[in-house]
């Protein structure tokens, strides 16, 4: 039966309490984490967002309503009057926030029941995701989700506190709007009173906020939620948070500048943490040329070296080709790992066969001996440069891949981080920031035989490569910027283009005609002959930012309604069918059988 809470307020949440309240007649309520019954007195440990207190329950005080705390089970959740007492010296608990007092209670009510539960409310609980998910409720119930959930909005308030000194203004800007090209695919929503017609959510807010530089707002910044339909991953969902900003009259050095301190400014005050600013900075060649990466993780070394040199015209018939068809031959050097068996550089070949490389090739330096697959086609010669370039030591272990040049520093980029892992290379202490620049503007996809735009079709071209939009559009790089957080992109963003002539040139050669360009994006180059500012910005996954501070596994953990791997919801079973009625108010048929639903 559950009581009212009628007559009674509640005087301090949980872990509230401390010695300031001692003697005081008190009333608290919560969740009972713990209960354990001495017969004639029983111990409950009450719980809430803030903590746990310890809540008495002796017979003699609370007289009646001993027989009601008899019945008390885990995750009722009871009101509790009762007065606030120092603990004795033995029984203090340095555990706990409220260790060194507790409640005598002298009423308590049974405010609700809780029926036997699919898995205990438990920090760090061995629960399959599966069941974590249906019962999302009682999984945010868990300390540890609400340490995480309190903490993104504690982000959020300091985000929203730091851009507002600094001048910035929060617009909200629609999610029923026109596709935004951010390269992933959009959600669409039918338009019933447009038949035929359909809205798409945001992939980010991007030209909105281009229009509202336009408008003379100046600076910008939204917490704004995205929406973008592909294949999920630890760190991506479909639909999530970003901190979206947008300056006017700025360079890159401008933008990336507030961001450093605010970034500074963010982990002092959430995490106490000292980060130094400026970020490094590397081009995005080096970034590729280095570690395989345009995300490295710096917080380890085991570099790639380019090999093609050394291997030129060499016995060994797969290098050898693969240099003379303009491919490479790179590798890194593990160290220590000499010791590695042959099935587990099987294993590696497999992990590396994921990446599309068609194989891994190895070398190790074991007692003052050489081990290898490929010695028998190594002359003296090679085997002494290998060894220089790649600075190789007794213990070590080197790992070559020949290819493509993109499939080469994909395998061995992936590698690099993998090996990290495994040899223990990673310090989780460190925040390791790092700004990727100078990124290629195009990118050809050989499949669809057009050029698509590494980050969007906005970004503006760096000056002196303008000339190359025409003539060769794989020369061109782009004022475009990510900010890399321990090999995860944090956040990423450009100057924009603010010309109406160079936005059509740029539309032109991501292979849009003219009409193309004027029905998808009118609007913009329209807005464009009204007076624009030089203008760029950047957005953060805001909780993939939560994530990487709190050093979470997954991104879920930081979002309280996630979706799962098929961008499903276990908890209120989205997406879900409709009735016809509704699809016939939409003027939508389906093209599919009934048994395929
Ligand atoms: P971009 O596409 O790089 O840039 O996105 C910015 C940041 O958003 C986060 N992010 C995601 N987080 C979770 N799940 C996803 N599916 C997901 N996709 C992206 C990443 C990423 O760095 N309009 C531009 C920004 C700009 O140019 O100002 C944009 O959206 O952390
Ligand atoms: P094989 O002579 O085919 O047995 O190959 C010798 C070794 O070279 C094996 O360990 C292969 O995994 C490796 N190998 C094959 N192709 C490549 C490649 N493209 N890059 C690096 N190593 C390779």
């Amino acid at each position: 039966m559950s009581e009212l809470i009628t007559g009674q307020k509640r005087t301090a949440r949980c872990a509230e309490f401390d010695e300031s309240y001692v003697g005081k007649k008190v009333t608290a309520m919560g969740w009972v984490a713990v209960r354990r019954d001495m017969g004639s007195i029983i111990f409950v440990d009450l719980r809430d967002r803030t903590g746990i207190v310890q809540v008495v329950i002796d017979m003699k005080n609370v007289k009646d309503d001993f027989k009601k705390a008899s019945h008390i089970k885990n995750e009722y959740v009871i009101s509790v009057e009762g007065e606030v007492v120092k603990r004795s010296e033995e029984t203090i608990n340095n555990k706990l926030k409220t260790g060194n007092i507790e409640i005598i209670a002298s009423s308590i009510r049974i405010l609700s029941e809780c029926d036997i539960l699919p898995f205990a409310i438990e920090e760090n609980s061995n629960v399959s995701e599966q069941t974590r998910m249906k019962y999302r409720y009682l999984d945010l119930r868990r300390p540890d989700m609400q340490r995480n959930l309190m903490l993104k909005s504690k982000i959020s308030n300091i985000t929203r506190n730091f851009f507002d000194k600094e001048g910035f203004i929060e617009i909200e800007t629609p999610m029923l709007t026109k596709s935004t090209p951010e390269g992933a695919r959009d959600y669409l929503v039918p338009s019933r009173v447009n038949p035929g017609h359909f809205y798409a959510l945001p992939q980010s807010p991007q030209l909105f906020k281009q229009l509202l530089m336009l408008s003379g707002y100046d600076r910008y910044i939204q917490i704004a939620r995205c929406f973008r339909d592909e294949d999920l991953r630890a760190d991506r969902q479909p639909e999530f948070t970003q901190i979206d900003m947008e300056l006017s009259f700025v360079d890159e050095d401008d933008v990336m500048e507030i961001q450093e301190r605010y970034l500074k400014h963010l982990f002092k005050e959430v995490l106490n943490v000292d980060i130094k600013i400026p970020f490094l900075r590397m081009s995005y060649n080096e970034a590729m040329e280095r570690f395989g990466s345009d995300k490295p993780d710096l917080r380890f070394g085991m570099e790639l070296k380019n090999l093609s040199h050394i291997f030129e015209g060499c016995d060994f018939k797969v290098f050898a080709d693969t240099i003379a068809k303009g491919g490479s031959v790179r590798a890194i050097c593990v160290p220590g790992a000499a010791n590695y068996t042959r099935k587990q550089i099987d294993e590696l070949i497999e992990f590396v066969k994921v990446y599309k490389a068609k194989g891994l090739a190895s070398f190790a330096i074991e007692n003052g001996e050489y081990k290898s697959n490929i010695l028998r086609f190594m002359k003296e010669d090679q085997i002494n440069q290998v060894i220089s370039q790649m600075n190789a030591k007794e213990g070590d272990l080197v790992l070559f891949v020949a290819d493509k040049n993109d499939i080469v520093f994909a395998s061995l980029g992936a590698l690099r981080c993998e090996m990290a892992k495994r040899l223990n290379l990673i310090n989780e202490e460190e925040y390791n920031f790092l700004w990727i620049t100078d990124f290629p503007m195009f990118e050809y996809d050989e499949d669809d035989k057009r050029y698509y735009a590494v980050h969007h079709p906005f970004t503006a071209p760096k000056d002196e490569d303008i000339e190359y939009i025409d003539k060769d559009p794989s020369k061109v790089r782009a004022k475009a910027y990510d900010i890399i957080l321990n090999g995860t992109e944090l956040g990423g963003g450009s100057i924009r283009i603010h010309s109406r002539e160079l936005q059509k040139k740029v539309f032109e050669s991501l292979g849009f005609t003219e009409e193309q360009a004027e029905e998808r994006f009118g609007f913009l180059l329209n807005a464009f002959k009204y007076g624009v500012p030089p203008h760029g910005g950047l957005a953060y996954g805001l909780d993939r930012l939560v994530m990487l501070m709190l050093g979470l596994d997954s991104i879920r953990d930081t979002i309280a309604f996630p979706k799962d791997k098929n961008a499903s919801c276990q908890m209120t079973e989205a997406p879900g069918v409709v009735d016809d009625n509704q699809l016939e108010e939409l003027s939508i048929k389906l093209d599919i059988k009934e048994s395929e639903i």
